[in-house]
């Protein structure tokens, strides 16, 4: 197979070069074509494809999977198209390929940026072997509404998290070296605010202060840029009126003009068209011209580009240096690919699919991503050698294609190891498994299941119940306004209960749900999201105490849906709620005086709690934090402050903790919320042990935009706390030096 012919002086010569001099040889038609990327999801591709793909009418392609239509597709584009162009091949490889890692939600749940970079890495060098260079993520929304579906594909709720975890995405699935085997071109989306969909519902309309954009919405993109991502996605929403996807103040004042991305844009599927339907455009002439004037460069799945980019040329409305810049920016993301110097994929050296580093990255995966909420009594770890039956029960305990969960287009049902399998394997032959599905699937109504599940937990030493939501049920366009277990799930817990024996939830989903309704019922809780193809053996793991729970949530868990949005990082407010101010909605008088029960910022029936706080997770041992202390009272601007405390393991194994420090900044030109995330560790500490787990903080990462969207620090008080959760107590106050006059 030839190297490309448009490839003319060999791989030395700067790609800024080779770059121009192309594009000095294109013809109007040929740079529109750059700019179009076609759907090829059906049949065989080339069939249907390679006409356009011979005039030079096709820059990219996806959902084409198959190795051998990827090279035809390819040959065809460099071989009989006149500039002998390749194609990037695009793909939504989300959270693995044929080795499926837990939720990118779940991912997050391991506070630990190098797993996030591993998943990401065997994802891209899987999905290379089929001959895709491109995948549409890491999706880094920030996401603070469990309603919506796709929180299943964020990184969660905060800023801090979200933007390590970005970074780490785009170095896995990048690597090093974009040219190399194995290596993606990464898909930072959906810029911006996409998380923050009125009611959660996907696609809704997003309203959000430009401060709040600065502060909260747009670090994990930054980050993501930062990290050298070469591509990015404009959400489908509109943003304080104007959809993203024509929206120039997002791609063309902010990402280029403030942060100097030279990437490429490309649109969400068929986005550019639906500038028309959200009342933006008149029609799709419009649509084109507004997105390729804001900046996009890749129109996904549509064809107001092919129809309209040359005539709106043609005519003057859209300056030709304005198509060069977006095609200038997709044949440099080419020759960073390597394309041009070979745009095949052997089939003779496939890399290995579901090997074992691959297997044992997701089983790490899914067991680090597992929070433990709730441990009654230590009724875990399991026992094995004190164990004569154990139940395993309930819709999602033996349900393969539900575990891998949203986003899986080419994971398997059949790779995929389920809880019921991995315990039967590791409990052994001495401890009998029994076994009871009860419900057809989780929206089931009570039936005769019940019956068979109860008898199950009364002949077994401890009933464990795997919980929660289909993989159906979350993910894009899957968005719900009730997010309690559905179905009768919340009735087979109550009624497994009165067997009597110790009782387990196990629950998998898409998404914090509501379980206000089953922590009274259960003794332990174990919240494992959809876990991917090896969530069996890491559960089994983890019940029975081959390794201790460390994961801890990446996004609060409200006690009833009414609650949404309330995240740890709020402000707050002239009347914050004290601890005491609990009411029982029912001891309400019917009389009593408006002013009877405090006037503060909670609700009647709900009080200002979430079930579980952010950053909170439990573990097999007893981990201590004590004397948080900081190295100087006071710092000046440009200067670090040094935070630590002491953390032991006072419990009877090793285990893992994830430490995490939190700051307020007291006073603030603009308020400040009552604690951000700035630094966590994930450590493995023996029993007995005992450290000192310090934080640098320099004064730049207390910065913030202002009212002016400026970003400083401002001197001041702040307040520090080091903890396993983000309701720790363990606090510290520090100064910044400064004059704060101005
Ligand atoms: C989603 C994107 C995805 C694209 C291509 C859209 O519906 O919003 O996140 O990358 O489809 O599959």
């Amino acid at each position: 197979m030839n190297a490309s012919r448009a490839y003319p002086s060999g791989p030395s010569e700067p790609i800024e070069q080779l770059v121009q001099a192309l594009l000095a040889r294109m013809t109007l038609a040929e740079k529109v074509g750059q700019m179009c990327q076609r759907n090829a999801s059906e049949g065989h591709p080339p069939d249907y494809l390679g006409a356009d793909l011979r005039a030079g009418q096709v820059g990219a392609v996806l959902n084409v999977v198959e190795v051998d239509a990827v090279n035809e597709l390819q040959r065809i584009a460099v071989e009989e198209s006149r500039l002998g162009i390749p194609l990037l091949v695009g793909r939504d490889v989300i959270h693995g390929f044929r080795t499926v890692m837990p939720l990118p939600l779940g991912q997050a749940a391991s506070w630990n940026p190098g797993l996030v970079r591993e998943c990401a890495r065997i994802a891209a060098r899987e999905a290379a072997g089929a001959g895709i260079n491109w995948t549409f993520a890491p999706m880094i929304d920030i996401a603070r509404d469990p309603r919506w579906g796709r929180i299943a594909e964020s990184f969660g709720e905060d800023v801090f998290l979200a933007s390590r975890l970005a970074a780490a995405a785009v170095t896995g699935f990048q690597g090093e070296d974009l040219a190399a085997p194995g290596s993606l071109a990464a898909c930072a989306k959906h810029f911006a605010g996409y998380g923050a969909a009125e009611s959660g519902r996907d696609y809704a309309t997003t309203s959000i202060p430009e401060v709040e954009l600065r502060n909260v919405y747009f670090p994990p993109f930054q980050a993501a840029i930062e990290a050298g991502v070469r591509t990015l996605m404009p959400s489908f929403c509109e943003l304080n009126g104007v959809p993203c996807s024509g929206n120039e103040f997002l791609l063309r004042d902010v990402l280029r003009g403030e942060w100097g991305f030279d990437g490429v844009v490309v649109s969400d599927w068929d986005s550019v068209r639906q500038l028309k339907v959200h009342g933006l455009t008149a029609d799709d002439r419009a649509s084109a011209l507004a997105a390729v004037t804001a900046g996009l460069d890749l129109e996904m799945a549509g064809d107001a580009y092919r129809n309209h980019l040359a005539s709106l040329v043609e005519s003057g409305a859209v300056e030709e240096g304005l198509l060069d810049q977006a095609v200038a920016g997709i044949l440099r993301l080419k020759f960073e690919l390597g394309l041009f110097e070979n745009p095949y994929t052997d089939p003779a050296r496939l890399p290995p699919l579901l090997d074992d580093e691959a297997l044992a990255t997701a089983k790490q995966a899914a067991a680090q991503s597992a929070v433990l909420l709730q441990n009654r009594n230590g009724v875990l770890p399991l026992k094995a050698g004190r164990l004569q039956a154990v139940a395993v029960i309930g819709p999602l305990a033996d349900a393969p294609h539900e575990q891998l969960g949203t986003w899986t287009f080419d994971g398997s049902a059949a790779d995929a190891v389920t809880p019921r399998q991995a315990i039967e394997a590791l409990a052994g032959p001495e401890v009998q498994l029994r076994f009871a599905a009860a419900m057809a699937n989780s929206r089931s109504s009570a039936g005769p299941g019940f019956d068979e599940a109860v008898a199950a937990a009364r002949d077994s030493d401890v009933a464990l119940l795997f919980l929660g939501e289909e993989a159906i049920l979350s993910g894009e366009a899957h968005s719900r306004a009730e997010i309690g277990l559905p179905g009768a799930q919340e009735e087979l817990v109550r009624r497994v209960r009165e067997a009597g024996r110790p009782v387990v939830a196990v629950v998998m989903a898409g998404r914090p749900l509501t379980l206000a309704g089953i922590v009274d019922q259960v003794d332990a809780l174990l919240f494992a999201w959809h876990p991917g193809t090896m969530g069996g053996p890491a559960l089994a793991e983890l019940l029975f105490g081959v390794q201790s729970p460390s994961g801890k949530l990446p996004v609060t868990f409200p006690r009833m849906v009414g609650q949404v949005p309330i995240y740890y990082s709020q402000k707050n407010t002239g009347k914050p709620p004290t601890p005491d101010q609990v009411v029982h909605i029912d001891d309400i008088d019917t009389h009593a005086p408006q002013t009877s029960i405090g006037m503060t910022a909670f609700h009647l029936d709900a009080g200002y709690r979430p079930l579980f706080p952010f950053g909170f997770g439990l573990s097999y041992t007893e981990f201590h934090y004590r004397d948080i202390r900081a190295s100087a009272p006071e710092i000046a601007l440009g200067e670090s402050v040094r935070i630590s405390a002491e953390l032991s393991n006072q419990g009877p194994v090793a285990a893992e903790e994830v430490v995490q420090l939190y700051v307020r900044d007291l006073v603030g030109s603009i308020t400040r919320p009552v604690r951000e995330l700035k630094g966590f560790k994930r450590l493995r500490l023996a029993p007995g042990q005992t450290v000192t787990v310090a934080f640098d903080l320099h004064t730049d990462e207390l910065a913030f935009h202002g009212r002016d969207m400026r970003r400083v620090t401002e001197p001041g008080e702040f307040r520090a706390w080091i903890g396993g959760s983000s309701d720790t107590e363990l606090g510290i106050t520090f100064h910044i030096r400064g004059d704060t006059s101005s």
